[in-house]
């Protein structure tokens, strides 16, 4: 393998600078060109590159985004814009590629390896946590502590004010984020879409709490949450249920997205890519790479999503209790 190429895909997470930092330098260490693709998949039907060096990967550790830029790109779901990424690929001669991105973008891996003979490694990038094959992916950590600021400072104006908050946190149809940000910015309930609470309970439960003595209080809801209401929704159900709450609704959105990647994510992104790297230069392909119990392991790419999300309920236990 002469040459790799390194593409960012689907939801940016921070981290992905850092990944695409490793793979640049373990190219250079092992002596392989580099080349990165702009816009994920898009960028490969494009022909749309640059060559990453080990300079040109320079103060990017830090950052967050991603500076290959990211995409869902629609071509590439069809034969012609795989035909075209293929020829571009064989023209820049890239004999192998490193993915990093989510779900959709391993599926996409997955059909591009079984058409074309190019040896992919993946790496698991998203705030959202739910890829199966791997504890964590790139910038779900520093999802969590960005939530949880966010979290914090609400609760002083909720505390203020005697509000009660519905915060809506992202995590597609996989409520990770919800689930521990919930129980580190101890949350009064957590709505998460692997467990449906029920609208009854939550009812109950903030009832609870006030006759607790409490003024104020959070609820975390997950983006993909299953209740059968969105956040707004589920808000107007409190105030016209429980007249006693000032209510109010805050989405946190794409902010969860951004910002300067933790430690954690930094070193997952470098041990991963590195692997990445080692492992097409060891003949490897069409794996992703993963950690397990803190031991860097590879799976096939049809792997998919956690089952049931991998989801810990011993955390609504605890958050049940915590939250008394
Ligand atoms: O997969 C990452 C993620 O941020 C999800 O949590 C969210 O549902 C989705 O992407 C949002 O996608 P978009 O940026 O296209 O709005």
């Amino acid at each position: 393998i002469r040459t790799i190429g390194v593409m960012t895909s689907g939801g940016d997470s921070p981290g992905m600078n850092a990944a695409i930092r490793a793979v640049a330098r373990a190219c250079a260490y092992y002596n392989v060109k580099c080349i990165g693709f702009y816009r994920g998949y898009q960028g490969m039907i494009e022909g749309d590159h640059c060559i990453l060096n080990a300079r040109s990967v320079r103060n990017i550790i830090s950052r967050g985004g991603t500076i290959l830029k990211s995409a869902r790109s629609k071509d590439f779901r069809t034969v012609e814009g795989r035909k075209k990424a293929a020829e571009h690929l064989k023209k820049l001669e890239v004999d192998a590629m490193v993915l990093i991105g989510g779900d959709g973008t391993f599926r996409g891996g997955e059909i591009f390896s079984k058409e074309y003979d190019i040896p992919i490694i993946g790496v698991p990038g998203t705030i959202d946590n739910d890829i199966a094959g791997t504890n964590y992916t790139i910038g779900y950590d520093t999802a969590l502590n960005t939530v949880i600021n966010a979290i914090d400072k609400i609760r002083d104006t909720a505390s203020s004010h005697d509000r009660l908050f519905f915060i809506e946190v992202m995590g597609r149809d996989a409520g990770f984020i919800a689930l521990n940000t919930g129980v580190g910015a101890g949350a009064e309930e957590i709505l998460i879409p692997e467990e449906n609470l029920g609208l009854d309970r939550l009812l109950e439960s903030l009832k609870r709490s006030k006759r607790s003595g409490k003024s104020s209080s959070i609820v975390v809801v997950s983006e993909g949450d299953k209740i059968g209401k969105n956040v707004y929704e589920l808000a107007d159900y409190v105030t016209d249920n429980l007249p006693d709450y000032d209510v109010r609704v805050t989405v946190l959105g794409h902010m969860q997205r951004g910002g300067s990647p933790t430690c954690f994510d930094r070193t997952l992104a470098s041990r991963l890519c590195v692997k990445a790297v080692e492992l097409l230069l060891d003949g490897e392909k069409n794996v992703m790479v993963g950690i397990i119990n803190n031991e860097i392991s590879a799976t096939t790419f049809d792997v998919g999503l956690k089952e049931d999300h991998g989801i810990n309920r011993e955390l609504l236990r605890i958050s049940d209790i915590l939250s008394t």
